[in-house]
């Protein structure tokens, strides 16, 4: 049994799909902070079964300790998705994103040690590197200071999972995510942005269904082929494959502990112009934009090496910036039809 926390989410969702698709039994655990129950639906319909589910404050450590005395003895391993991941609301309220991520895997770990189980695969990003000096990253490059409390929380709880494999029974992975977009191929499930996106694909197509009136290009001067910039887009259904890997690389191991960290992107930056010209490709939908001012603490540049992820996981990025992107506006237009 796997224990997949932020499960109801939009990485998360797609990774239990893989997963129940793949044999694995799938426990739930989520607040239901920033996604919707219906999603078990959604889940249930694209694999045929129902992953069990906990609503349970993870920063909460009785709370999680009562469900951990239900479903501990039964588990192999955990999936820690559940965190607060908006960067710009990181930096209005420090505390309460210190408090949620660490708290929360601090909790985890903590029930993984009661309860004898070994294997964690924790959600890391390819905001650890900051700007780095040179592209591709490697797991090698060295890890900048975090440009805002969120990217912080994932450079600390990487410090706190590396430090607790040193002290207890305990294997675990963090996977270094690029920048993830996309849906899944039926459309059922995918990202759900509240509010105004801060992200560069739910606005693209939220531009494109006429919901924003125009896409604005966060500065044209940067050092780069065509001035914008430069990120690793991946597919969110081949980041969940990832986990799926990650997941069996643990569960073969033979060590009492071990700590490891991949990266998990293409392999290929684009620019913010390629984007919205592959957007453009893809679904025939013009993109109405404007260039305009940068944004604060946006980098210039970042995309991974993906070797070792490639060698050592047995996992390779299998879709393109195009089909990414055809599927993020084929969820968009999905929801929009049901929900309007
Ligand atoms: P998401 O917000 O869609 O999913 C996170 C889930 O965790 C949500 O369902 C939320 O309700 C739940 N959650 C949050 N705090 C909780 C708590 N205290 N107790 C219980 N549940 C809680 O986000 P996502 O995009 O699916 O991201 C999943 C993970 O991947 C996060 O750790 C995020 O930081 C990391 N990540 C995301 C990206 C990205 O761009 N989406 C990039 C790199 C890393
Ligand atoms: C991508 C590019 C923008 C919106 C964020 C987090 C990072 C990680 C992934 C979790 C940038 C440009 C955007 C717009 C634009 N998340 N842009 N107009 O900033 O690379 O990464 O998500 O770990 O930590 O910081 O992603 O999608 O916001 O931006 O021009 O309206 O698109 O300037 O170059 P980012 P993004």
């Amino acid at each position: 049994m796997v224990i997949v926390t932020g499960g109801t989410g939009y990485i998360g969702s797609h990774t239990c799909v893989e997963l129940i698709n793949n044999g694995f039994e799938v426990v739930i655990l989520d607040n239901l902070s920033n996604s919707h129950e219906s999603m078990l639906d959604a889940i249930e319909e694209l694999s045929g079964k129902r992953p069990t589910f906990y609503k349970v404050d993870i920063d909460d450590s009785d709370q999680l300790a009562a469900v951990f005395e239900k479903i501990g003895s039964k588990a192999e391993s955990v999936i820690h998705f559940a965190a607060k991941k908006a960067v710009g609301e990181s930096v209005q309220e420090p505390l309460e994103y210190y408090r949620n991520n660490l708290d929360s895997l601090i909790n985890i770990l903590v029930e993984m040690g009661r309860h004898q189980i070994q294997n964690l695969v924790f959600s890391s990003s390819c905001t650890v590197y900051g700007q780095p000096d040179v592209c591709p990253v490697t797991e090698e490059t060295p890890r900048k200071e975090a440009e805002s409390p969120y990217g912080n929380t994932k450079s600390i709880c990487e410090d706190i999972i590396r430090d607790t494999s040193k002290a207890q029974s305990l294997n675990a992975i963090s996977l270094r995510y690029f920048n993830p977009i996309g849906a899944h191929e039926s459309a059922k499930i995918g990202e759900l942005p509240i509010g105004v996106p801060n992200n560069l694909v739910p606005y693209v197509t939220q531009t494109a269904a006429g919901i924003r009136k125009e896409l604005t290009i966060f500065g044209d001067d940067y050092v780069t082929d065509d001035g914008t910039c430069i990120r690793d887009y991946i597919h969110v259904v081949d980041l969940a494959k990832a986990h799926l890997q990650a997941l069996r690389k643990l569960e073969a191991a033979t060590s009492e502990s071990s700590y490891d960290i991949f990266n998990i992107g293409t392999g290929k930056g684009s620019s913010v112009l390629d984007v919205v010209k592959a957007f453009e490709t893809a679904t025939g939908v013009s993109i109405n934009y404007k260039l305009g001012p940068k944004r604060e603490g946006d980098i210039t540049a970042v995309y991974a090496d993906t070797t070792k992820a490639n060698t050592q996981l047995n996992w390779k990025a299998q879709l393109g910036l195009e089909e990414s992107l055809k599927s993020s506006w084929n969820w968009e237009q999905n929801y929009r039809s049901r929900n309007t």
